[in-house]
């Protein structure tokens, strides 16, 4: 059973090993290469990770063996997302947290760091859009809650997870192609993005010198809920998979520490929709 999603527990842990290139080191410990795909005792915090390309990435990350634990705002869905994989072997742990509230963001780093003691990768992956309005229809309250979530809570985040993490860590800010490219009507979303972008960029040569790589995520459409919020019927069929979206990004955690991948662009290979 899974356990409440209030309590940064381990849900099962007992991560597979998918390769044989371990090395044992002296006193019975093993060091497993991560440059082989292999993230064996690596830490992951995914936001937004109760669906869409967050639950996509947690499932990537904990079958290549990293200890993960997801936050998103609803309970039941993080419950029905750690259950989805109750027949495997992960490392999979749930808290509640909304990105926009400060002491909640402070309060799932706080746990992150009592369970895990530090972290490897930050995946800033909870995101929100709003309806198709262009500016004079748009309330500044919906303005206001897409750039409290996607900005500002990235900003959190970072902010938060930065003291648990050391040379060799990465943060992944998952944009969109929104950050480069407008759309009328999405002003909100456009605006979130790329100052998600500017900010992104800007934190990466702040932590240059600790060694922690930043990646800015750029996808082009993915078939996800959260286009429900502005185009529900948009073509399904020709929009990228999740799992493609997280492989591509465990991929470039795989990495060795002295190569940053500074931004991936993953879209449909048919380009925009
Ligand atoms: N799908 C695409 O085509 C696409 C393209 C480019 C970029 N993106 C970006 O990818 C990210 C994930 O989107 P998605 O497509 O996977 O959307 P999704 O299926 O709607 O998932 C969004 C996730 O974010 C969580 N979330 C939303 N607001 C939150 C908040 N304030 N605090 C914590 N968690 C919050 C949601 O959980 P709760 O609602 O339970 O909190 C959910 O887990 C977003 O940043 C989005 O902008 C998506």
């Amino acid at each position: 059973m899974a356990r409440s999603p209030d309590y940064l527990g381990i849900h099962r842990h007992k991560p597979a090993v998918r390769n044989d290139n371990i090395k044992r080191l002296s006193r019975g410990e093993i060091l497993v290469p991560t440059m082989n795909g292999n993230l064996t005792g690596k830490t992951a915090v995914v936001t937004g990770g109760s669906r869409g390309i967050g639950l996509g990435i947690a499932h990537e990350l904990a079958s290549s063996g990293c200890r993960v634990a997801i936050a998103g705002r609803d309970s039941r869905a993080l419950e029905a997302a750690i259950a989805q994989f109750k027949n495997e072997d992960l490392s999979l742990s749930a808290k509640r947290c909304d990105v926009s509230n400060p002491d909640q963001v402070n309060e799932l780093f706080q746990a992150v760091r009592e369970r895990f003691k530090s972290l490897d990768f930050l995946i800033n992956n909870a995101g929100a859009a709003h309806a198709l309005a262009n500016v004079d229809r748009l309330t500044p309250d919906e303005f206001r809650r897409v750039i409290d979530t996607n900005l500002v809570g990235t900003f959190l985040c970072c902010r938060a997870a930065i003291p648990l993490m050391s040379a060799g860590s990465v943060i992944v800010n998952n944009l969109s192609v929104a950050a480069h490219q407008t759309f009328a009507g999405m002003s909100g979303y456009n605006a979130s993005k790329a100052g998600a972008l500017a900010f992104t960029n800007t934190l990466r040569e702040e932590l240059r010198t600790q060694g922690i790589r930043v990646m800015a995520l750029i996808p082009g459409a993915v078939d996800t809920d959260i286009w429900q919020q502005f185009w529900p019927d948009a073509p399904r069929e020709k929009m990228v998979s999740t799992q493609d979206v997280a492989r591509a990004v465990v991929l470039t955690l795989t990495m060795p520490p002295n190569t940053s991948i500074d931004e991936i662009r993953i879209g449909p290979a048919s380009g925009t929709l």
